[in-house]
């Protein structure tokens, strides 16, 4: 299976930590953002998108990179946020599915989190992703690469 994971991390590089760990334990490519435009998307049984979460969404530029992604794609999701208090993937879960990509499933945990205000206070969510929800990331992956 060819995989890549296509990451957007510039909070805290939380999301990176679970993209990492899938790395050191399967066969597959990652991509910044930044150099997702010049992939060729096609070539790859599945996608990852992983992104920490802005204002409820997945960050404004991987949002607008899943509406280029071609239809019949299947897709994972990917993602960190300081409050997980859910619905964070409804908006890129429409996206895709509304151009027929296929979204394999999700995983989402806390990330430490100093935006705005929370920086006064020394951030919320510290010490996350903790080692064990790294972990949850690497068994999530091990499921999509077995098809599950
Ligand atoms: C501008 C901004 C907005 C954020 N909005 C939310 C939010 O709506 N909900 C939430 O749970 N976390 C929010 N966060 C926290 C991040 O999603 C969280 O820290 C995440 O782990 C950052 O991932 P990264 O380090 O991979 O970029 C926000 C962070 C920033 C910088």
């Amino acid at each position: 299976m060819k995989s890549i994971i296509i990451y957007e991390s510039t909070h805290h590089e939380n999301t990176k930590k679970l993209v990492d760990a899938i790395v050191k334990k399967h066969n597959v490519e990652t991509a910044s953002i930044e150099n997702a435009e010049s992939i060729d998307l096609p070539g790859y049984d599945t996608i990852g998108l992983a992104a920490g979460i802005a204002f409820g969404k997945f960050y404004k530029r991987m949002e607008e990179f899943a509406a280029k992604i071609p239809s019949g794609s299947r897709v994972f999701l990917l993602y960190t946020c300081g409050n997980p208090s859910g619905g964070y993937v409804k908006s890129i879960t429409r996206t895709l599915e509304s151009n027929d990509v296929k979204v394999m499933g999700t995983y989402g945990c806390r990330g430490y989190d100093t935006y705005g205000p929370f920086k006064l206070v020394g951030g919320i969510a510290k010490g996350h992703p903790t080692e064990e929800e790294i972990y949850g990331a690497v068994s999530f992956y091990d499921k999509i690469s077995r098809g599950e």
